[in-house]
Order: C-alpha cells, then structure tokens, then sequence
C-alpha cells in the first residue's frame, strides 16, 4: 500500500516535470514565432509606410508609379524613376542628401525642396523616413533584383 502510493507519487512528479519541461520548450518555441512574425510585421510596416509617405511628399511630382507624368513632374522636369539608366546615375547616399536637403541645378535654382525634419517648411521627414523612401525609390528600378 505504502509502496503503491510512494510509486503513484513517483509517476505523477515524472509527469510534472516533462509537463513543465514540455511547456517551457513550447514557450520558447511560440517565443521564436512571436520574434519572427513581429520583425515581418515591423518590415511589412516599413514598406507600407514608405509607399504611404510617397504618395503624400513625392508622388505629386515623380507620379505614383515613378514615372514623373503629373503636371507638376512634366513642369518641374523630373525624370523617369523606371528608368535603370537614371537609377543608377545617382547613388542612394545622393538620394539621401537630396531628398534631405533638396536639389539645385548649377545656377542655384531650386529643382526639388528640401524634405528633411527642420529644413522643410512644413513638419519635415526623419532620416528613418528619408532612408526608408530611398529604398522605396529602388522598387521603381525594373533592372533592380526583386524589382516589382
Ligand atoms: C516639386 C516636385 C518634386 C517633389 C514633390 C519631389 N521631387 Fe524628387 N525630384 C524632383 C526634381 C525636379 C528632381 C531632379 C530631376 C533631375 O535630375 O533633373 C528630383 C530628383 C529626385 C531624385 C534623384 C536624386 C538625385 O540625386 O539625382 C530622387 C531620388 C527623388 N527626387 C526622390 C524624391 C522623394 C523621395 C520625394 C518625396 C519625399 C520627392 N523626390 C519629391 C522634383 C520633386
């Protein structure tokens, strides 16, 4: 009787512990999947803010696809973002700095306005925004790995 109980006491502590060690695999494993999809949602949300932000600062004049054919764009002589050649005559650094601090042609004329936080008129964009834009700008490159 005695012996039964110690035995019955015995199994249900082995339980215990592959249950609790079973849970703690399990928890760290949901903890991986947790990790995994909040940096794929993180990136997801990068992405669609980029394109948001495009639309509202940019796609006025380079157009929502790239391509510069809105009124403005034609007026302010942008050029064709679709276009590989034009992609690669300038650097991402350029990019950056342009968007950032905008462009002039060599008499000093303005062909693009500064976006950058405090250089802009209005709130301005981050360096975070202005980097994550600059990316986006690449998906417009047809020759670009993984191009759209
Ligand atoms: C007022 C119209 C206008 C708006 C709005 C505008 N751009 Fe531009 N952008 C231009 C013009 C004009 C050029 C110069 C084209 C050329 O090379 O002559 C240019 C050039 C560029 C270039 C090429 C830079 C380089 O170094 O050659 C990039 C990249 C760019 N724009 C990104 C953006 C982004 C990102 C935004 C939104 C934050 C934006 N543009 C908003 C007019 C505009």
């Amino acid at each position: 009787m005695e012996t039964t109980r110690k035995i019955a006491l015995a199994a249900l502590l082995a339980a215990g512990i592959t249950a609790a060690a079973a849970m703690a695999g399990g928890a760290s494993d949901d903890a991986a999947a947790i990790a995994a999809a909040g940096s794929a949602d993180e990136a997801a949300v990068v992405q669609i803010d980029a394109e948001e932000l495009w639309r509202e600062n940019c796609a006025g004049c380079h157009g929502r696809d790239g391509r510069g054919q809105t009124r403005v764009g034609r007026r302010a002589g942008v050029k064709d973002l679709t276009d590989h050649e034009y992609q690669q005559s300038f650097s991402d650094e350029q990019a950056f700095r342009h968007t950032k601090e905008g462009m002039y042609d060599e008499d000093g004329e303005e062909l693009m306005k500064p976006f950058g936080k405090g250089l802009s008129e209005d709130n301005g964009l981050t360096d975070a925004e202005l980097e994550a834009l600059v990316r986006f700008v690449r998906t417009f490159d047809p020759e670009r790995e993984g191009a759209r």
